[in-house]
């Protein structure tokens, strides 16, 4: 069997219409505008409408990268959907994304590992597309956190937002070579994970323990130590399996959280803010959506470019935590 490797060949998003400034927020929060921004960096979020689902963010943000790609629905093999607010507790959120895209073919299954979800279901991908089983799968991080805001807890429900991206991954023939800046396509991918930690970002119901779907929770300072020192290690991780340093890396994407974390990791690394994609201002915490959103930003505005090396990089409830190393 020939050697494959994955290539990401298009990118799309999807923002709920409603925009929601902290000004807005604190109309009906006790909360400011500058706490929020002073506290996060976060300026505005999205929030979906009353019945729109998060099946209907990542088909819209699907359709879009299926479109940038020119790949039409029907050479889909796979679709994942990294999502913690899926539609329904089961089937999973991506075989409703299946039938709304029309397709009919190839299979479709969520991934949960919060807002690391995305890099996970990029490396589950990769994995298939390298093994020979699948050609192209659609990898979609989408989310309606808003349903799942405690909307009384001032400390959680002005950090995130609702959203959806996607990107397109296609077999390429030949292996993913770090020194070969022709050679584009997905280098390595490194997924982590600390049960431990659940209690430190969680949801207080589900099916199994409460039978209902819950609120979130989160002991915010020990999130942001955890998220720091995490997001520098696997970075470093992620460059040294490759032969590789940071300063090889020309894009940093990582999961937006909060500017205050970011900026935490980019002094570890010693990674300059020229060097960083960072849109949480723009989207808040959008989860498993917000390292597409972030991409789809800086591919349209044309930062990303072919052969540029990208480093994505999450953390999330569970703790979770990973990087994918990709050639543009
Ligand atoms: N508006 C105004 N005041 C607020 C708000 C708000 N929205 N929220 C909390 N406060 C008040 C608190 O009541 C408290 O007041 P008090 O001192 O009178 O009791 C004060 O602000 C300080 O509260 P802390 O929770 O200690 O605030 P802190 O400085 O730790 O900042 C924050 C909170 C921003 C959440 C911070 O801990 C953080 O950035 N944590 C990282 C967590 C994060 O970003 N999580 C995202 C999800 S996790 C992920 O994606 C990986």
């Amino acid at each position: 069997m020939p050697v494959m490797r994955s290539q990401i060949v298009g990118c799309g998003s999807y923002l709920p219409a409603q925009c929601v400034s902290n000004a807005d927020l604190a109309i009906k929060i006790d909360t400011t505008d500058e706490w929020i921004l002073s506290r996060t960096g976060i300026r505005q979020r999205y929030i979906a409408a009353d019945g729109e689902l998060t099946s209907d963010l990542a088909a819209a943000a699907a359709r879009h990268a299926l479109g940038r790609a020119g790949i039409t629905a029907d050479e889909v093999d796979l679709i994942l959907v990294a999502t913690s607010t899926p539609d329904d507790t089961f089937p999973a959120t991506a075989t409703a994304v299946q039938a709304k895209l029309g397709i009919t073919r190839g299979f479709a299954f969520d991934v949960q590992a919060v807002c690391s979800g995305f890099v996970y279901a990029l490396a589950v991908a990769d994995n298939f597309i390298k093994s020979g089983q699948i050609r192209t799968a659609i990898v979609i991080g989408a989310e309606t956190y808003s349903r799942i805001l405690d909307w009384t807890d001032r400390g959680t429900c002005v950090l995130f937002g609702d959203g959806a991206g996607a990107v397109i991954v296609r077999a390429t023939a030949g292996a993913a070579t770090a020194s070969d800046p022709d050679s584009a396509g997905i280098l390595s991918t490194h997924l982590h994970a600390d049960g431990r930690h659940r209690d430190i970002l969680y949801v207080d119901g589900g099916p199994s323990s409460t039978q209902t779907v819950g609120h979130l929770r989160m002991t915010g300072k020990e999130v942001f130590r955890h998220a720091v020192t995490c997001l520098a290690a696997v970075a470093e991780e992620a460059v040294r399996a490759n032969g590789l340093s940071l300063a090889d890396v020309r894009w940093f994407v990582p999961h937006q959280a909060n500017v205050r974390i970011l900026e935490g990791v980019a002094r570890k690394l010693a990674v300059g803010p020229d060097r960083m994609i960072m849109t949480v201002q723009q989207h808040a915490n959008t989860s498993a959506a917000s390292i597409p959103l972030a991409l789809d930003v800086a591919l349209t505005d044309g930062r990303i470019q072919r052969g540029h090396l990208v480093l994505l990089e999450a953390i999330g409830g569970g703790l979770t935590w990973g990087a994918a190393l990709v050639r543009w």
